[in-house]
Protein backbone atom coordinates (compact mmCIF):
# COMPACT_ATOMS: atom_id res chain seq x y z
CA UNK A 1 0.00 0.00 0.00
CA UNK A 2 1.69 3.28 -1.19
CA UNK A 3 1.53 5.75 1.76
CA UNK A 4 0.91 9.30 1.12
CA UNK A 5 3.57 11.45 1.83
CA UNK A 6 3.01 14.08 5.00
CA UNK A 7 4.60 17.64 5.18
CA UNK A 8 4.13 18.96 8.23
CA UNK A 9 4.81 22.64 9.69
CA UNK A 10 5.46 23.20 13.34
CA UNK A 11 6.32 26.81 14.09
CA UNK A 12 6.63 25.95 17.99
CA UNK A 13 6.62 29.51 19.25
CA UNK A 14 6.88 31.69 16.56
CA UNK A 15 4.61 33.92 14.52
CA UNK A 16 1.65 36.73 15.68
CA UNK A 17 -1.48 36.56 14.10
CA UNK A 18 -0.74 38.65 10.95
CA UNK A 19 2.70 37.18 10.66
CA UNK A 20 0.61 33.33 10.62
CA UNK A 21 -1.40 34.95 7.84
CA UNK A 22 1.25 36.24 5.95
CA UNK A 23 3.34 33.31 5.34
CA UNK A 24 0.53 30.58 4.81
CA UNK A 25 -1.20 33.50 2.06
CA UNK A 26 2.66 33.55 0.58
CA UNK A 27 2.66 29.77 1.16
CA UNK A 28 -0.30 28.84 -0.72
CA UNK A 29 1.19 31.43 -3.67
CA UNK A 30 3.84 29.82 -4.02
CA UNK A 31 1.93 26.38 -4.33
CA UNK A 32 -0.49 27.50 -6.77
CA UNK A 33 -3.59 28.39 -4.05
CA UNK A 34 -3.83 24.60 -2.91
CA UNK A 35 -2.02 21.25 -1.85
CA UNK A 36 -0.66 19.48 -4.02
CA UNK A 37 -3.06 16.33 -4.82
CA UNK A 38 0.09 13.79 -4.13
CA UNK A 39 0.81 14.60 -0.72
CA UNK A 40 -0.23 15.82 2.74
CA UNK A 41 0.67 19.54 3.85
CA UNK A 42 0.18 20.26 7.64
CA UNK A 43 0.63 23.57 9.43
CA UNK A 44 0.79 23.55 13.01
CA UNK A 45 0.60 27.03 14.53
CA UNK A 46 0.89 28.50 17.93
CA UNK A 47 -2.73 28.46 19.34
CA UNK A 48 -3.28 31.81 18.69
CA UNK A 49 -2.78 31.74 14.99
CA UNK A 50 -5.16 28.67 14.60
CA UNK A 51 -8.40 30.33 13.57
CA UNK A 52 -6.65 32.81 11.81
CA UNK A 53 -4.86 30.13 9.60
CA UNK A 54 -7.39 28.30 9.21
CA UNK A 55 -9.10 31.41 7.53
CA UNK A 56 -6.31 31.34 5.17
CA UNK A 57 -6.46 27.52 4.44
CA UNK A 58 -10.16 26.42 4.48
CA UNK A 59 -11.00 25.05 1.38
CA UNK A 60 -7.19 25.04 -0.20
CA UNK A 61 -6.56 20.98 1.10
CA UNK A 62 -3.88 22.48 3.12
CA UNK A 63 -4.75 21.32 6.63
CA UNK A 64 -3.83 23.28 10.51
CA UNK A 65 -3.10 21.29 13.12
CA UNK A 66 -1.78 22.13 16.92
CA UNK A 67 1.64 21.51 18.49
CA UNK A 68 0.57 20.24 21.95
CA UNK A 69 -3.07 19.69 24.23
CA UNK A 70 -4.36 18.55 27.41
CA UNK A 71 -5.49 14.86 27.28
CA UNK A 72 -9.21 15.97 28.56
CA UNK A 73 -12.24 17.42 26.69
CA UNK A 74 -12.33 20.18 29.45
CA UNK A 75 -12.18 21.24 33.20
CA UNK A 76 -9.92 22.83 35.62
CA UNK A 77 -6.48 22.69 33.89
CA UNK A 78 -5.47 26.72 33.73
CA UNK A 79 -3.68 27.13 30.88
CA UNK A 80 -4.50 23.61 28.65
CA UNK A 81 -6.11 23.47 25.51
CA UNK A 82 -8.34 20.26 25.11
CA UNK A 83 -8.89 18.31 22.04
CA UNK A 84 -12.51 19.21 21.55
CA UNK A 85 -11.28 22.66 21.19
CA UNK A 86 -8.42 21.66 18.78
CA UNK A 87 -11.85 19.55 16.39
CA UNK A 88 -13.98 22.91 17.17
CA UNK A 89 -11.03 24.64 14.97
CA UNK A 90 -10.50 22.06 12.43
CA UNK A 91 -8.13 20.86 13.37
CA UNK A 92 -6.85 17.14 12.06
CA UNK A 93 -3.64 16.97 13.57
CA UNK A 94 -2.33 17.39 17.30
CA UNK A 95 1.73 17.03 17.83
CA UNK A 96 1.97 14.55 20.88
CA UNK A 97 5.28 14.00 22.91
CA UNK A 98 7.65 16.55 20.88
CA UNK A 99 11.37 16.44 22.41
CA UNK A 100 10.90 20.12 23.57
CA UNK A 101 7.73 18.93 26.03
CA UNK A 102 9.39 15.95 27.09
CA UNK A 103 12.55 18.21 27.92
CA UNK A 104 11.72 21.40 28.61
CA UNK A 105 8.53 20.87 30.46
CA UNK A 106 8.96 17.69 31.69
CA UNK A 107 6.64 15.30 30.00
CA UNK A 108 6.85 11.44 30.49
CA UNK A 109 5.49 8.59 28.36
CA UNK A 110 2.41 7.84 30.65
CA UNK A 111 1.44 12.10 30.37
CA UNK A 112 2.34 11.55 26.58
CA UNK A 113 0.01 8.04 26.46
CA UNK A 114 -3.08 9.67 27.25
CA UNK A 115 -2.60 12.35 25.02
CA UNK A 116 -2.45 9.75 22.29
CA UNK A 117 -5.39 8.41 23.29
CA UNK A 118 -7.01 11.74 23.94
CA UNK A 119 -6.39 12.42 20.32
CA UNK A 120 -8.27 9.13 18.71
CA UNK A 121 -10.91 9.33 21.29
CA UNK A 122 -11.20 12.45 19.94
CA UNK A 123 -11.03 11.72 16.18
CA UNK A 124 -7.35 13.84 16.06
CA UNK A 125 -4.57 12.22 14.57
CA UNK A 126 -1.65 11.90 16.79
CA UNK A 127 1.67 12.52 15.78
CA UNK A 128 3.95 11.07 17.76
CA UNK A 129 7.42 11.94 18.36
CA UNK A 130 10.24 9.99 19.33
CA UNK A 131 13.90 10.35 19.40
CA UNK A 132 16.90 9.62 21.23
CA UNK A 133 19.72 11.96 22.52
CA UNK A 134 23.00 12.16 21.38
CA UNK A 135 24.33 10.57 24.26
CA UNK A 136 21.85 7.48 23.54
CA UNK A 137 23.41 7.16 20.09
CA UNK A 138 27.09 7.33 21.14
CA UNK A 139 26.44 4.37 23.61
CA UNK A 140 24.05 2.60 20.88
CA UNK A 141 21.43 3.11 22.71
CA UNK A 142 19.04 4.61 20.38
CA UNK A 143 16.73 1.83 19.08
CA UNK A 144 16.51 0.83 22.85
CA UNK A 145 15.66 4.46 23.61
CA UNK A 146 12.48 4.63 20.70
CA UNK A 147 11.38 1.25 21.77
CA UNK A 148 11.11 2.44 24.86
CA UNK A 149 9.03 5.28 24.23
CA UNK A 150 6.91 3.50 21.60
CA UNK A 151 5.80 0.90 23.98
CA UNK A 152 4.94 3.50 27.02
CA UNK A 153 3.97 5.86 24.39
CA UNK A 154 1.17 3.70 22.70
CA UNK A 155 -0.34 1.78 25.26
CA UNK A 156 -3.97 0.78 25.09
CA UNK A 157 -3.66 1.98 21.41
CA UNK A 158 -5.40 -0.42 19.40
CA UNK A 159 -4.31 -2.08 15.78
CA UNK A 160 -7.26 0.12 14.60
CA UNK A 161 -6.38 3.17 15.95
CA UNK A 162 -2.64 2.75 14.94
CA UNK A 163 -3.64 2.25 11.46
CA UNK A 164 -4.28 5.67 11.38
CA UNK A 165 -1.31 7.37 13.88
CA UNK A 166 1.63 9.26 12.36
CA UNK A 167 5.42 8.78 13.96
CA UNK A 168 7.69 11.35 13.43
CA UNK A 169 11.20 9.95 14.18
CA UNK A 170 13.19 13.40 15.58
CA UNK A 171 16.59 12.58 17.12
CA UNK A 172 17.40 15.50 19.69
CA UNK A 173 20.62 15.95 18.57
CA UNK A 174 19.27 16.93 14.68
CA UNK A 175 16.52 19.75 15.97
CA UNK A 176 17.68 23.02 15.61
CA UNK A 177 21.02 22.11 14.94
CA UNK A 178 21.61 22.27 11.58
CA UNK A 179 22.92 18.58 11.38
CA UNK A 180 20.70 16.27 9.52
CA UNK A 181 20.53 12.78 10.65
CA UNK A 182 22.48 10.56 7.53
CA UNK A 183 19.40 9.57 5.13
CA UNK A 184 20.80 5.91 5.89
CA UNK A 185 20.89 6.40 9.59
CA UNK A 186 17.22 8.05 9.68
CA UNK A 187 16.47 5.01 7.17
CA UNK A 188 17.28 2.04 9.42
CA UNK A 189 15.63 3.64 12.39
CA UNK A 190 12.49 4.24 10.48
CA UNK A 191 12.54 0.44 9.64
CA UNK A 192 13.12 -0.47 13.65
CA UNK A 193 10.19 1.68 14.36
CA UNK A 194 8.26 -0.41 11.34
CA UNK A 195 9.53 -3.33 12.26
CA UNK A 196 8.54 -2.65 15.84
CA UNK A 197 4.68 -1.72 14.28
CA UNK A 198 4.31 -4.71 12.91
CA UNK A 199 5.52 -7.00 15.87
CA UNK A 200 2.77 -4.99 17.78
CA UNK A 201 -0.10 -4.48 15.18
CA UNK A 202 0.93 -7.17 12.12
CA UNK A 203 2.37 -6.20 9.14
CA UNK A 204 -0.90 -4.51 7.23
CA UNK A 205 -1.09 -1.84 9.90
CA UNK A 206 2.68 -1.09 9.78
CA UNK A 207 3.34 -0.85 6.61
CA UNK A 208 -0.09 1.85 6.50
CA UNK A 209 1.99 3.88 9.10
CA UNK A 210 2.87 7.07 8.07
CA UNK A 211 6.40 7.83 9.89
CA UNK A 212 8.05 11.36 9.21
CA UNK A 213 11.35 12.19 9.95
CA UNK A 214 12.47 15.52 11.57
CA UNK A 215 15.47 17.45 12.76
CA UNK A 216 16.78 20.06 10.61
CA UNK A 217 14.56 19.18 7.08
CA UNK A 218 16.00 22.18 4.46
CA UNK A 219 15.58 22.00 0.75
CA UNK A 220 18.68 21.28 0.24
CA UNK A 221 18.40 17.56 2.18
CA UNK A 222 14.67 16.76 1.79
CA UNK A 223 14.91 15.09 -1.40
CA UNK A 224 17.55 12.39 -0.38
CA UNK A 225 15.57 11.87 2.61
CA UNK A 226 12.26 11.58 1.08
CA UNK A 227 14.29 9.02 -0.91
CA UNK A 228 14.22 6.40 1.73
CA UNK A 229 11.78 3.88 1.56
CA UNK A 230 10.78 3.94 4.98
CA UNK A 231 10.71 8.04 5.28
CA UNK A 232 7.18 8.97 4.58
CA UNK A 233 7.27 12.87 5.40
CA UNK A 234 8.96 15.90 7.19
CA UNK A 235 8.26 17.73 10.43
CA UNK A 236 9.88 20.40 9.99
CA UNK A 237 10.67 23.41 12.30
CA UNK A 238 12.45 26.29 11.51
CA UNK A 239 13.00 25.77 7.59
CA UNK A 240 8.91 25.91 7.46
CA UNK A 241 9.25 29.44 8.95
CA UNK A 242 9.78 30.90 5.74
CA UNK A 243 7.01 30.33 3.08
CA UNK A 244 9.87 29.96 0.43
CA UNK A 245 11.79 27.05 1.82
CA UNK A 246 8.73 25.04 3.58
CA UNK A 247 7.10 25.34 -0.22
CA UNK A 248 10.52 23.89 -1.59
CA UNK A 249 10.30 21.00 0.76
CA UNK A 250 6.64 20.10 0.29
CA UNK A 251 7.52 20.08 -3.46
CA UNK A 252 10.32 17.95 -2.76
CA UNK A 253 11.17 15.21 -5.39
P1 LIG B 1 14.14 21.94 13.09
O1 LIG B 1 13.61 21.65 11.71
O2 LIG B 1 14.22 23.40 13.40
O3 LIG B 1 15.40 21.18 13.38
O4 LIG B 1 13.03 21.37 14.12
C1 LIG B 1 12.59 20.07 13.98
C2 LIG B 1 11.44 19.87 14.87
O5 LIG B 1 11.57 19.84 16.08
C3 LIG B 1 10.12 19.72 14.25
O6 LIG B 1 9.18 19.30 15.18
Amino acid sequence: MARKPLIAANWKMHKTVSEAVATVRELLDRLGGQAPADRTVLICPPFTAIAAVRDVLEGTGILWGAQNMYPRAEGAFTGEISPRMLTDLGCTHVIVGHSERRHIFGEGNQLINEKVRAAFEFDLVPILAVGEKLEHRRAGLQEAVVEEQLVKGLRGVTAEQARQLVIAYEPVWAIGTGETARPEDAQAMHAFIRRWLAGQYGEEVAQAVVIQYGGSVKPNNVDELMAQPDIDGALVGGASLKADSFARIVQFQ
